[in-house]
């Protein structure tokens, strides 16, 4: 979403100073050496700075957590992080997302930022523009679990995590006298909106916590959060000076030595207000370490999570302890690694790595409509539009317990009421329902151990009935716009609703989402045997072709999608418009209410290859086979195919499109061309922002040689990048091992050579998906 897939002709290209170059030499040797090893360490294949480049796309220390501890950088970094070393360091914080491209980014509270003071106390540089700091070059560094940077001052920050708590060091020169910044006000959107800190300076405990603006939705969502700071190092630091500070941009900077409260309980202007701490140590300490804990509920929990999380541990028990959860994660995809191109080792465990950091898991953290629930509760599931088309795929291969988890937080337990799908904390989805899609993905799968899982099929179905047929009062934040949808067979341009608001625009491609929506829907009533339901949301699935303008033509081919007025009449737009051939590039094509394109970060010539449950009518209505692959050429030869943006990787299918003619190993030969032309192992090397791992996901895919139609098991067939390799599910105690037969190393690059190859599976268990796909 625009949320989540920026165009890629928006990326912009960053100066390369980091990451360290000795990350990369590191990674080499480990994949290297894991040649003739039977359990390699898959954490040190991993290079957490890909994509970094200018969108980031950070890392987490631990699998699918809250707690994410790095630095934020200014500039465009709506994750936090950016490599880009013309961009300066803001300070460390523990909460951010992962992958997404709201424009002003998420979270980023509670920054903390070590600064020489050389005036002392009053003098300090605390507001955010005077104590930024550049990095010195090539010394930023990460691996699963572990982060380090150095400043251009020699201060070197480093953190380690658990779920909600994190371990951050800091090194410095013998003889600097370093003050900490802690920052209350200054999350990366600039949202506060009221809070307050406490220091107690008898136990070195900073609590802190507010009232913060969701990254995307309407501005009436608001979500808290909260931090315990503990500096003492269990009792080994000693504090100096403490106090309170706040700035402006416009002159305020005041500091209140030995004060300890803050009490900041409304702010309505956004982020020209600052205000936090400020502490320093005594005995000139060169190494300092702090505990943070996190939490959504209370300052309290906060500190508990601290206390139960880490405890007295230390920065390197931390740190082992989070490198062996994530081993555990990418050890469910075994590879053949002396075989394999070593950059295609780096890029697949890099993939799985990112695939394992969202969503964040708030399970005991819930807030809002959730507050005191016990069920598993995930949030920041705000990209669904992108995450169902690989993320959820991938999931259910290898991991059914945690996907039910996540299909369980979408709001089972209310299903009564409203299906909500909700974005970051509060705010909604406002792109469909892709969640349907997500959870009949889970129920195609896993509908024989659904209830094992802990989900309740029937209630799942109610929840996806209530999206069908309930009209919300404002379909942009929650729901559908269905009842239009019903009644014209379509979402009609300029409709008279007199039920609900929400920005009339898109209505080509929300046409499209519904209807595979309803083929979601339709998939389960045929899994719990509701015949009547099979025929009306197979009916409802096929509303797409309403939309279908056989008229429309563009490059020399006939009949495209279009938004349609509520009397039947097309209301014509170019179908080049918002695509990266159209010339005018100040055309509104995302989410402003001034999109009038009919159609959502795409053109028609993309959309219009969307029909993933129907493709064989799509072929007739393109006008057969051999047109079809004419124009899927022409697709990628004039350059409609946007590699970095979802339509085009699922809502076309079109590397993979070449199946539905009969002729796979021309998507063989494009999958080829998109990885190498796309994907590489450097901080530049995803098209666009990760989309919460849908890029990630979708490279995965591509290299183990499938790609997945969502709310289906169906898997195509392609040439895997990898000679061998096994997927583990523990939960079904299946392993499902996939050779290549005739595997022909040079068959790894841009241009295939050879095509001979033949891909065969062995299971262990008739129950694997990847067993029923494979045709043996
Ligand atoms: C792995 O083992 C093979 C055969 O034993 C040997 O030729 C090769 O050099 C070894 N590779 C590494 C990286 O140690
Ligand atoms: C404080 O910030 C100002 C810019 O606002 C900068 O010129 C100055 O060098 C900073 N002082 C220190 C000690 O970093
Ligand atoms: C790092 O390198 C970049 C690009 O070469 C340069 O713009 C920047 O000033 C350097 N940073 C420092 C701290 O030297
Ligand atoms: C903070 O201020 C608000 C009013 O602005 C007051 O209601 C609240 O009690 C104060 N909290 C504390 C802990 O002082
Ligand atoms: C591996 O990736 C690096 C960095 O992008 C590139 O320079 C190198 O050519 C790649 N190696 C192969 C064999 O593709
Ligand atoms: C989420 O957190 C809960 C509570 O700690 C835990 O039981 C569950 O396994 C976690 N799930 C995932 C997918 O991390
Ligand atoms: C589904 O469509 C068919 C063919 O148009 C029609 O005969 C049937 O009544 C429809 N069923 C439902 C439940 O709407
Ligand atoms: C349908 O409505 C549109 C917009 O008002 C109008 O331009 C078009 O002529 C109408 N078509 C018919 C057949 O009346
Ligand atoms: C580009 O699109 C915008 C918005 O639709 C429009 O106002 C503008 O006139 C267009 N420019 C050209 C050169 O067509
Ligand atoms: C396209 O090719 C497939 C596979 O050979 C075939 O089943 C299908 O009938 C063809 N479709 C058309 C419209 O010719
Ligand atoms: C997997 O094996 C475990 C231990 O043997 C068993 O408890 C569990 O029921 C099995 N799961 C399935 C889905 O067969």
């Amino acid at each position: 979403m625009l949320a989540c897939a920026l165009f890629s002709f928006l990326l912009l290209v960053g100066v390369q100073a980091q990451p360290s170059p000795e990350l990369q030499k590191r990674i080499s040797a480990a994949i290297a050496a894991a040649a003739n090893e039977s359990n390699p360490d898959y954490t040190a294949f991993v290079n957490p700075f890909i994509g970094t480049d200018d969108f980031g796309n950070p890392w987490s220390l631990d699998p699918i957590r809250d707690d994410k501890v790095f630095t934020d950088m200014t500039g465009y970094a709506p994750a936090g992080y950016v490599a880009n070393p013309t961009q300066f360091v803001r300070g460390l914080s523990p909460l951010h997302d992962s992958g997404t491209g709201s424009s002003l980014g998420t979270y980023g509270n509670f920054e903390i930022m070590p600064s020489l003071c050389p005036n002392g106390f009053n003098a300090c540089n605390t507001t955010l523009a005077a104590r930024q700091r550049l990095r010195k070059n090539n010394t930023d560094d990460a691996s699963p679990g572990y982060f380090a940077l150095t400043l251009d001052n020699e201060i070197k920050m480093e953190a380690t995590a658990t779920r909600r708590a994190g371990l951050e060091r800091f090194t410095f020169p013998e003889g600097s006298k370093l003050y900490f910044v802690l920052d209350l006000a200054n999350d990366l959107p600039a949202s506060f909106a009221g809070g307050q800190l406490t220091i107690n300076p008898d136990v070195g405990r900073i609590t802190i916590g507010g009232r913060y603006g969701s990254s995307f939705g309407p501005g009436r969502f608001n979500y808290q959060a909260f931090a315990c700071y503990d500096l003492l190092d269990g009792g080994r630091q000693k504090l100096d000076e403490y106090g309170v500070w706040t700035g402006d941009l416009v002159g305020l900077d005041a500091k209140g030595l030995g004060q300890t409260r803050l009490n900041l309980s409304l702010n309505l202007i956004g982020g020209i207000y600052q205000s936090g701490a400020l502490f320093s140590y005594d005995n000139n300490p060169t190494t300092v370490n702090i505990r943070v804990g996190v939490s959504f509920v209370s300052e309290e929990r906060a500190c508990e999570n601290a206390e139960t999380e880490i405890g007295s541990a230390t920065f390197e028990e931390i740190r082992e302890r989070a490198r062996l959860l994530w081993l555990e994660k990418l050890s469910k995809v075994e590879i053949d690694v002396a075989n394999t191109s070593p950059n295609v080792t780096e890029m697949l465990y890099s993939s799985l790595y990112r695939a394992s950091l969202t969503p964040n898991n708030a399970t005991l953290e819930a807030q809002g409509l959730f507050a005191d629930t016990t069920s598993f509760y995930f949030d920041s599931l705000y990209c669904s539009w992108d995450t169902f088309r690989t993320f959820f795929p991938l999931l259910s291969l290898h991991s059914p317990v945690e996907f039910a988890q996540i299909v369980e937080t979408d709001g089972l337990k209310e299903a009564s009421s409203a299906y909500i799908f909700r974005m970051s904390i509060d705010a909604q989805l406002f792109l469909g329902s892709s969640a349907d899609n997500i959870v009949s993905h889970f129920t195609v799968y896993y509908h024989n151990e659904a209830q094992q899982l802990g989900i309740d099929l029937n209630e799942l179905y109610a929840a996806l009935v209530t999206d069908a047929e309930v009209n919300p009062p404002e379909w942009n934040i929650q729901g559908r716009q269905v009842n239009v949808y019903k009644q014209y067979g379509y979402v009609p341009f300029a409709v008279l609703d007199v039920s609900s608001t929400g920005r009339q625009t898109r209505e080509g491609s929300r046409t499209l989402e519904y209807a595979f929506e309803d083929f979601g829907i339709r998939q389960v009533a045929q899994l719990l045997g509701n015949q009547d339901d099979v025929e009306k949301y197979t009916n409802r699935s096929l509303f797409y072709r309403n939309v279908w303008d056989p008229s429309t033509e563009s490059d020399g081919f006939k009949g495209f999608f279009q938004k349609r007025y509520s009397n039947g009449t097309f209301a014509f737009q170019n179908p080049i418009n918002c695509s990266p051939n159209d010339r005018n590039q100040s055309r509104p094509c995302s989410l402003q209410g001034t999109n009038v394109n009919g159609f959502y970060e795409s053109s028609s010539w993309e959309y219009s290859w969307y029909a993933p449950h129907d493709t064989a009518h799509l072929i007739e209505l393109v006008g057969g086979n051999e047109t079809f692959v004419k124009r899927l050429d022409h697709f990628f030869d004039a350059g409609y195919y946007l590699a970095g943006n979802e339509p085009s990787f699922q809502i076309s299918k079109t590397p993979v499109g070449y199946h539905y003619a009969d002729r796979p190993a021309q998507s063989v030969d494009r999958v080829r061309e998109v990885v190498f032309d796309n994907f590489d192992i450097t901080a530049a090397g995803l098209p666009g922002n990760d989309d919460q791992a849908a890029m990630a996901s979708l490279l995965a895919f591509h290299l183990l040689g499938l790609y997945p139609v969502p709310s289906t098991t169906h898997l195509l067939i392609l040439s895997p990048f990898i000679p061998k390799y096994t997927i583990h599910n523990s939960f079904l105690n299946i392993s499902t091992t996939v050779t290549v037969v005739n595997f022909d190393p040079k068959s790894v690059q841009k241009k295939n050579p050879s095509r001979s190859v033949r891909v065969c599976a062995e299971c262990d268990h008739q129950r694997s998906a990847l067993c029923f796909a494979l045709p043996f």
